[in-house]
């Protein structure tokens, strides 16, 4: 079937994999600001989220050897090693483990990089330089994007998905529901706490013009996912008054 409308095409596509899966595409499962949505439109979603949680693995990986030569205090760049490195981690598990599984299941290839609302993920940017100064700067850079990210993913993107998966009774949509509640929030919830870490520990103190560009970092990413942005206030009291600790941020302890 020809059509000129790839988003049209694109769902012909998605018909024609689930109903092969023995999956009726067609049952509404659930209602966005912009109409109803149904089994097909959760797959679409899938996809694009399986895509944009791996791209998240390059940047991560790369900024956790950025902490190390950026000039920080070794307490502050050791934890930041850890918890990037971690988070990267983290980020493959949810595209591939997560989102890229339950994507398979409903007939979907491995997703591929241009289904992400992000990029590929390459990374080759925050190769660290011979300016420490500057390595600072970036990693700055990139922490407030990735949190305006991971913040409109954990308040806007995963609450949408639980809705429809609670709205389609299916075991796809059981087992999501289980490994979104232990595994993906409690991980993307540490991911806003790196956030917050980048922000006591490496913005506050060079004051409002540098906190500024943080809040504008982070509403980039934010903007990239589809989320609305920040004004100063909420973004204020979305930071907190201080840094959370080495232990929380690699989830040892849990976080209240
Ligand atoms: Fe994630
Ligand atoms: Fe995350």
């Amino acid at each position: 079937m020809a059509h000129d409308n790839p988003a049209a095409a694109a769902m012909t596509v998605a018909y024609g994999r689930l109903s092969d899966r023995g999956i009726d595409p067609r049952q509404v499962i659930g209602n966005a600001e912009f109409g109803p949505i149904d089994v097909a439109g959760l797959y679409e979603m899938l996809g694009m989220i399986a895509a944009t949680e791996k791209a998240g693995q390059g940047p991560t990986y790369a900024l956790a050897r950025l902490a190390l030569q950026s000039g920080l205090p070794s307490e502050v760049a050791d934890t930041l090693f850890l918890a990037y490195n971690q988070q990267s981690a983290e980020e493959a598990g949810h595209g591939d483990k997560v989102f890229g599984n339950a994507y398979f299941l409903m007939g979907g290839y491995a997703p591929s990089s241009d289904q992400s609302a992000v990029g590929s993920g390459a990374a080759d940017f925050l190769r660290p330089g011979p300016d420490k100064q500057e390595n600072k700067k970036r990693l700055g850079g990139l922490a407030g994007v990735l949190g305006g990210i991971e913040t409109v993913a954990l308040n806007n993107v995963f609450p949408l998905i639980v809705s429809l998966c609670e709205g389609w009774d299916h075991p796809i949509a059981r087992d999501l529901l289980l490994q979104i509640r232990d595994t993906v929030r409690p991980e993307e919830s540490r991911h806003v706490l790196i956030w917050r870490y980048v922000f006591h520990h490496l913005i506050a103190p060079k004051g409002q013009r540098v906190i500024d560009m943080y809040l504008e970092a982070t509403n980039t990413g934010r903007r990239q996912i589809g989320g609305l942005t920040l004004d100063s206030k909420t973004f204020a009291r979305m930071q907190g008054s201080a840094a959370p600790t080495t232990r929380q941020l690699l989830g040892k302890d849990r976080v209240v």
